[in-house]
Parts: structure tokens; sequence; C-alpha cells
């Protein structure tokens, strides 16, 4: 089966290519080759292609950025994704498509489900969202896959910007009042393969929104903190900064973070009979590749 990928230069988009199954033929396209904002290219590059499967890796994905560059933001993360389920609805084949904790406002304290109510306090979020809807109205056969804190060797990150500052700094500030798990981007990658899979074999696929958090949830500080330990012991830091755990307010951003993005991804689990990811498993494997010198460190 033929399969395109959209945002193919992104962090989930480059690990999705170099994880793809021999089973498919993938395609991957970066905003240079196919900006899906242009509803007559992706029109036309799908009917080129003739994927059986689209995964849009592609997004607006600037958090912050989005609050004074909204109609970009929305351009992308609402429209883009409309064009790609036109196309695919003409086509008569699937997208999979990745999403976000920011679809949610934060303020719960128990792991979100795929059916809590909604409610994104920033540009981004509510672009995210749009895209969702969007998707669900024109096409008839969607996952989307919401996650969260997505890290990973390919791409700029939590984890990266933290190994770069704890080189630079003895001290630091994170903030500890915000809940998350943080997701590998080679996690989201095998569980869109492990869809697609089941797509290409026939096998039950209920279409519509799935949570992928990785597991256990943690602050960004607990994070952090895991980072340095983790990154010490591979030789990627000679010594561990120390981490200062500060609120929300004391590090204001543009746009307001949630406090609360943990995510159930009991509903995916069941599914496709797999474990949860375990992040700190995923962060070894991440700094072990940093370490080969595989990648840039940032
Ligand atoms: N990063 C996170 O922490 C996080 C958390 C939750 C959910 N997500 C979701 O996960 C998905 C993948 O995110 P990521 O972390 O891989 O983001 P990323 O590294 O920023 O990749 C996004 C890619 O989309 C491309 N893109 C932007 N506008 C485009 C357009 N108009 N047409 C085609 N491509 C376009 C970008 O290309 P250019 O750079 O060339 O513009 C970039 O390569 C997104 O849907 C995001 O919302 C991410």
């Amino acid at each position: 089966m033929r399969v395109l990928i959209t945002g193919a230069r992104g962090q989930v988009g480059r690990e999705l290519l170099r994880l793809a199954p021999d089973a498919f033929e993938v395609i991957g396209l970066d905003s240079a080759s196919l900006d899906i904002t242009h509803a007559k290219a992706v029109e036309a590059k799908v009917a080129e292609l003739q994927p059986g499967l689209i995964i849009n890796a592609a997004a607006y994905t600037a958090v912050d950025k989005a609050e004074s560059d909204a109609e970009r933001a929305w351009a992308v993360n609402r429209d883009g994704v409309a064009n790609l389920a036109c196309a695919a609805e003409k086509l008569g084949i699937p997208v999979l498509h990745i999403s976000t904790d920011y679809v949610f406002a934060g303020d719960a304290d128990s792991p979100y489900r795929e059916t809590d109510t909604t409610g994104p306090t920033g540009v981004y979020g509510a672009s995210k969202l749009a895209g969702e809807q969007a998707l669900a109205e024109g096409c008839s056969r969607y996952i989307v896959l919401r996650t969260s804190w997505v890290f990973g060797a390919l791409g700029n990150n939590f984890v990266k910007t933290m190994l770069r500052v704890g080189k630079e700094r003895d001290t630091l500030s994170v903030v500890a009042d915000q809940q998350g798990g943080p997701t590998s981007a080679a996690a989201i990658a095998k569980v869109l393969w492990l869809l697609a899979q089941r797509h290409l074999e026939h096998q039950p696929l209920p279409w519509g929104v799935y949570h992928l958090s990785g597991a256990p949830d943690c602050s960004w500080f607990e994070f952090a903190q895991e980072i340095f330990a983790q990154a010490e012991a591979f030789g990627l830091l000679t010594r561990q900064p120390q981490v200062l755990a500060i609120k929300t307010e004391q590090y204001p951003t543009p746009a307001k973070r949630p406090a609360w993005s943990v995510l159930d991804s009991s509903k995916l689990s069941s599914l496709l009979g797999m474990e949860i990811p375990q992040w700190k498993d995923d962060l070894k494997k991440m700094l072990a590749e940093l370490k080969q010198g595989n990648v840039e460190p940032e």
C-alpha cells in the first residue's frame, strides 16, 4: 500500500519515515513539496500519487507564536486538514491525523478520555480542535491521535533544550505545576504504523479519536530532573545542573499552558493490545542515539 506522509520533515514525520514497515511504499512530502493550505495542490498531489492512506504529520506547532500569527495557525491546522480530508474522501481513502492535549482546558484532575469535553485556551489548541472537526466532517474514515509533550532525537523539543541549557548553566528553573505525559515521537510513529497495518490487513479499526500519552505522568520539573540524571549517566553532561521548581506564573508565556495535560491512553492500548509507552525508557533510547552521534544534539 502506498502511504502519503505530509509534514515529513517534522519530528514525528521523520520518525514515521524511518520506522516505516516494509509492507508500505512511503512517500514523504515536506512543506516545500506540498503546502497543505493550498487546496488545489493537495487535491492534485493526492490524485497524482493515488495513495491508499494519508498520514498527516504537518501542523503549525509554534504554540506561543500562534497567538500573534493566528491566521497562519488556522490555515494550517484547520484548513490544511480540511483540504486533506476532502482529497482523501474523493479517493475513498482514510486519513490518520495527529492532534494534541491542548484541545482541553487543562483544568481536570484525572486523565482526559476521548469523550471528555474539549475547551482550548489558546489559538494553537483551538485551531487543532477545528482541524479534528474538519477531518470528521470531511472524511468518513479517519483517526485522530491526540498526544502530548513530544520528544525525540530528530527535531527540536524540551529534551534538546534541557541538554543545551544544562551544558550552559549550573542552575535553571523549570515549571512544576503543569502535569503531562511525555511521549516519544517514535512511540507515536509506531502506533500510527500499527493502525495503518490494521487497515492494510482489513482488521477491525474503529475510526475516531484516540489518545496516546507516555506513562507515568509527571511535571516538566520531574521530566527535566530525569533528563539530567540520564544525560549524566550517558556522559552527555559532565554534571547535573541544579533544577529549581517554579510555578507557571513565574514563567509567563504568550499562550496559556494547560495545568493538566494527562491523556488516558487505555482505548488505544486495548485496541492494539499494546503496553502504554514508558517515557523514561524512550528517553534512554533517544539519549543513546544522541550519544552515538547519529543525530545533531540540536
Ligand atoms: N511537539 C509537541 O510537543 C506536540 C504535542 C502534542 C501534539 N503534537 C502534534 O504532533 C504533530 C507533529 O508535531 P511535531 O512535533 O512533529 O511538529 P514539527 O516538528 O513542528 O513538525 C511539523 C511539520 O509540519 C510542517 N508544516 C507546517 N506547515 C505546513 C504546511 N502548510 N504544509 C505542509 N507542512 C507544513 C512543518 O514544516 P516547516 O517547518 O517547513 O514549516 C514541520 O515539518 C502535530 O500535529 C502537532 O500538533 C505535537
